[in-house]
């Protein structure tokens, strides 16, 4: 199949678009996180052919899936929200790799929109999302593809030492090249969307 006949499932259409227009509204291009933006969206705007789709997949976490997509919906991204929703029954949610005790995998999922693994596999971007179950900490972490966040419901956000901060809903989160980060849920569960740029 030709990239170019590629016609993109609507739903996830729908998703992507939802998260590009909720980004790009909030960020100014000239600056990283808006430059990163326009870049992730830009390749995005052509279509990747699908010709194998991860089989649905729950984990114990997205129990706590509808709570949050639900206040989601009553804020700032509810059209992502909204998006995010139509697409729930297709997800594979996977634990992030790597060596974890059992609360966090108990209280953590991460599923994928596009990238590779993704609903829609390609190898130019990552788009997923993060949940986590209320009072979860994901360790700190850090990858050399930069990176925006869109959250969608309460939580903090940490870069190297400084202070946790939340960004809140409809909020974002740039981090930089290989900058340690981590974030973590409150009373209520935790919901974010990251895109990552694999590109050149
Ligand atoms: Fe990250």
């Amino acid at each position: 199949m030709n990239s170019e006949n590629t016609t993109r499932d609507p739903d996830l259409t729908r998703l992507l678009d939802a998260v590009g227009a909720a980004l790009l509204d909030r960020t100014a291009p000239g600056t990283g996180v808006g430059d990163l933006s326009r870049r992730i969206f830009t390749a995005l705007s052509t279509p990747a052919p699908v010709d194998a789709v991860a089989t649905p997949a729950r984990l114990p976490a997205c129990d706590h899936l509808d709570t949050a997509l639900e206040g989601a919906r009553g804020g700032p991204g509810a059209a992502v929200a909204e998006a995010f929703g139509r697409l729930v029954p297709r997800l594979a949610w996977r634990h992030k790799i790597g060596d974890f005790d059992a609360a966090f995998l108990a209280g953590h999922a991460n599923t994928y929109f596009a990238g590779p693994g993704g609903l829609e596999p390609r190898q130019d971007v990552v788009i997923g999302a993060s949940l986590l179950a209320p009072n979860v900490r994901y360790p700190d972490h850090d990858h050399p593809p930069e990176e925006v966040y869109f959250v969608l419901t309460p939580g903090e956000w940490r870069q190297n030492d400084d202070p946790w901060h939340e960004p809140g809903p409809g909020g974002t989160v740039h981090n930089v090249p290989n900058i340690r980060h981590a974030m973590r849920s409150g009373p209520v569960p935790l919901l974010a969307v990251w895109c990552l740029w694999l590109g050149l």
